[in-house]
């Protein structure tokens, strides 16, 4: 299979299926906006969960924040975004192409659209997206939507210390939405312009940043892995001098082998001091960290494993998608590990007609969806049934028959090996929950 190919496979059965779908597509789409559907959604949720619960719910010096999109716009004067936040973009002189690339998409000096070789020259592009607070549209109610959710950690700084005591080092994570004005958006949910975030910034002593630096890269590499992403898929890419900002100290990216080619799934950065700093000059307020021993005060050192949450389930989709042949049909199978899968229990009557096996299966399922997400299907013949529930990542098919009436017994199938199993109702959630773990 080409990598065309596979990709076209991912987002047709992303869109069959209900995990991905255009945004407004009756309208024709919008460019660089997707929506997620009742599957998508579901798995996008159990990214953000397995990555909030691995972050701040098993560790002692995480905390959560949900800051606004909205920001007082000083804020991206001092982090540099108003400034500095820009691609580089040329105009194709082809007037028959006349498209606005970035200038690092060139091929070779070619326009990859046409081939043509002449270009305006190369102008700063601002990424951020803007729009008007309050009954004014002029310069003085201009805000943007913010192009990451990092600012509203830092700005939060001196809230979060003031209100948990945290003492050096601990982070403070966050999950939500950010808006870039893309040039180029593209590769599906790669890149686009309304995105999810994931980012820790992580407040350490400064002689602490550099051991802080590499087990953050070891611990985040090691959570794609621990959710069952294939690990010759991943790499960790460190980024050259020339590639990091003035004042970091180091970047490092995890990337995954998506069918367009290795990019970028999430960065690790050691951003050293600057950031605090910055707007501790712009907003004038004390945002240094006082140490209660030695009762020095310095601006902390931040360590930000900075992750996209669209991005995390692109990559768990691919990695999750499987072809076998079984009995000379194609079986497609998504192989996501429990704690991803978007359905983990199917429960499915062998007769839709027989009253007695549809009450059973409904009593069934009303027990077992109080541990685990679970759904009732009896709209086909079994053996499509159970390859449908393949195809979405369902973890176990359980079919409840005649017999099931006699001797309290179910047939669980499991969605890897096809193997089928009779277990006791009384038995059945402890066999599923075991199995889920
Ligand atoms: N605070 C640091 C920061 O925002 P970034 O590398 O620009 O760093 C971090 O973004 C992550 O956010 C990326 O690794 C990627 O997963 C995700 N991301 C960035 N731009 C994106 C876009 N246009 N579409 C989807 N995800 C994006």
């Amino acid at each position: 299979m080409t990598s065309p190919d596979f990709m076209e496979k991912i987002v047709s059965l992303a869109k069959r299926r209900g995990f991905i779908f255009q945004s407004s597509e009756i309208y024709g789409g919008l460019n660089g906006a997707w929506d997620y559907g009742p599957l998508g959604c579901e798995l996008k949720r159990n990214v953000k969960n397995a990555w909030w619960q691995s972050v701040v719910h098993y560790r002692e010096d995480v905390v959560g924040l949900d800051a606004s999109i909205l920001m007082h716009p000083k804020t991206w004067e001092a982090s540099g975004h108003t400034a500095n936040f820009a691609d580089m973009m040329v105009d194709c002189k082809n007037t028959k192409c006349s498209r606005r690339l970035r200038a690092d998409q060139l091929n070779k000096g070619k326009c990859p659209f046409c081939g043509g070789s002449e270009f305006t020259d190369e102008r700063a592009f601002n990424l951020m997206l803007q729009t008007n607070l309050g009954a004014m549209q002029d310069s003085s109610s201009v805000v943007y939507l913010r192009p990451e959710t990092a600012q509203g950690i830092f700005v939060n700084f001196a809230n979060v210390i003031d209100s948990t005591h945290r003492k050096l080092p601990f982070g403070i994570a966050q999950i939500g939405k950010s808006f870039r004005n893309e040039i180029t958006p593209g590769n599906f949910t790669f890149r686009t312009r309304e995105f999810e975030q994931m980012e820790i910034e992580y407040f350490c002593k400064p002689e602490e940043a550099s051991d802080k630096y590499r087990e953050w890269i070891q611990a985040r590499f090691n959570w794609y892995i621990g959710l069952g992403m294939k690990k010759e898929n991943l790499k960790l890419r460190e980024h050259g001098q020339e590639e990091l900002a003035h004042y970091a100290a180091g970047c490092t990216d995890v990337e995954y082998n998506f069918p367009f080619g290795w990019s970028e799934l999430e960065g690790i950065a050691n951003r050293g001091d600057y950031d605090l700093k910055q707007h501790a000059k712009f907003s004038g307020k004390d945002l240094q960290y006082q140490d209660p021993l030695t009762n020095e005060k310095f601006f902390p050192h931040v360590i930000e494993p900075s992750g996209g949450c669209d991005r995390a389930t692109l990559a768990f989709l691919v990695d999750a998608y499987h072809e076998e042949t079984v009995n000379d049909a194609v079986r497609v199978v998504m192989k996501f590990h429990p704690a991803l899968s978007p359905v983990k229990v199917a429960v499915l009557p062998l007769l839709k007609k027989n009253e007695g096996i549809v009450r059973l299966a409904r009593k069934i399922k009303s027990e077992l969806q109080k541990d685990m997400v679970c759904v009732y299907d009896d709209t086909a013949a079994i053996g499509k049934l159970y390859r449908r529930q393949d195809e979405v990542g369902t973890n176990f098919c359980v079919t409840v028959d005649v017999q099931s009436l006699e001797d309290n017994q179910v047939t669980v199938r499991d969605r890897d090996t096809m193997r089928q199993e009779r277990v006791s109702l009384e038995g059945l959630a402890g066999y599923l929950k075991e199995r889920l773990r």
